[in-house]
């Protein structure tokens, strides 16, 4: 079996030093907020999995869709010889470009869920013995040290997770992406679309509450890496469309007034009755947007492919 190197850039204690640092930020402004990211301990990448294949959240099977219809020319036009995936989950959608690439010789796996990075290259040894797999426990937002595998490379960024940073995070996201790329390289960008209200609802609302779990997941994860005491039965799952900035909001809405105790933070953290905690953006793009977004950063938007029910976009971007 090829080599599957597990490089750790993110140290323990950086995880748990920035999940204090959000947490006592977050709790203590008003309205409160978590950042999204803490969602994915073990459990809530596996509930992640569990949205991928629900009968309203179309998102993963239309990124599908496009990348086995696509898989072919984005080989071809990016010559790559090393795909780099950021936030790369369970790798389950990637095969179709890892299939696809006939000269790759590595790929690189970025993620903050260490469970995800494991499952994952598991997978794909199992199925994939020859390929080279260097995972990176890393933040994506943190100023990414790549390894140096040999280029061209192509830096996925799938699932429209770029969606569940805010607009002046994504600003700063996407120019370190530019940094990291060298002439011949490419980003494919995967960016959810603008669309009627109910559909988006529904997919973040799902009947059978899997996202209502994903979303009272932070919770947990609060109380296990903090020592706090959420109930998170105590909290209603809100999915709204937001249409000014046009952006799905997952909130957590507490059923009664109480107060939280975070006892690592010395912090006692009070609800009011129907009081929200905002837990992640999912923003909805246009084409013109994605355009902006990529030029300001450097990137000039070259491809841009859709699946038949025009829900998702894949963008192939290239350095100005
Ligand atoms: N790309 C996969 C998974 C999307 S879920 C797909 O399309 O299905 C989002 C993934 O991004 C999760 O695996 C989560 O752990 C990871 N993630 C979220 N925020 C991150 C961050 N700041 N840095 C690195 N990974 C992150
Ligand atoms: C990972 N990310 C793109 C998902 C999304 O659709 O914004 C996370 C998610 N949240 C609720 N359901 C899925």
């Amino acid at each position: 079996m090829s080599p599957f190197l597990l490089t750790r850039t993110l140290p323990v204690d950086a995880t748990d030093a920035a999940l204090r640092a959000d947490v006592l930020q977050g709790l203590t402004r008003h309205p409160k907020t978590l950042p999204p990211k803490w969602f994915y301990d073990a459990h809530g990448s596996e509930l992640f999995e569990e949205i991928t294949r629900l009968p309203e959240y179309y998102p993963t099977r239309a990124e599908r869709e496009i990348l086995i219809d696509r898989a072919d020319e984005i080989a071809r036009v990016s010559g790559a010889r090393s795909l780099i995936e950021l936030g790369s989950g369970s790798s389950e959608k990637t095969r179709h470009l890892l299939d696809a690439l006939p000269v790759l010789h590595s790929y690189v796996p970025v993620d903050v869920s260490e469970s995800a990075l494991h499952g994952a290259a598991e997978a794909l040894l199992a199925q994939r013995p020859g390929l080279s797999v260097h995972a990176l426990i890393a933040d994506f937002t943190g100023g990414l040290a790549l390894p140096g595998t040999p280029g061209p490379r192509l830096i996925a960024f799938l699932g429209g997770t770029i969606g569940n940073l805010l607009p002046d995070e994504r600003a700063v996201f996407l120019k370190s992406v530019r940094s990291l790329l060298s002439p011949g390289d490419a980003l494919l960008l995967g960016t959810d679309l603008v669309k009627e209200e109910k559909v988006l609802v529904a997919a973040y609302d799902d009947a059978a509450g899997v996202t209502a779990e994903f979303n009272r997941n932070v919770l947990r994860v609060v109380n296990r890496e903090l020592g706090a005491d959420f109930d998170p039965a105590g909290f209603d799952h809100m999915a709204l469309w937001n249409p000014e900035h046009e952006w799905i909001e997952m909130r957590l809405r507490a059923r009664r007034a109480h107060t939280v105790k975070i006892p690592d933070l010395d912090l006692v953290v009070p609800f009011e009755a129907g009081e929200e905690l905002r837990t992640e953006v999912s923003a909805k793009f246009r084409r013109d947007g994605v355009r902006a977004e990529l030029g300001s950063a450097g990137l000039r938007l070259d491809q841009w492919w859709t699946d038949s029910g025009d829900r998702f976009a894949l963008s192939l971007a290239t350095a100005v």
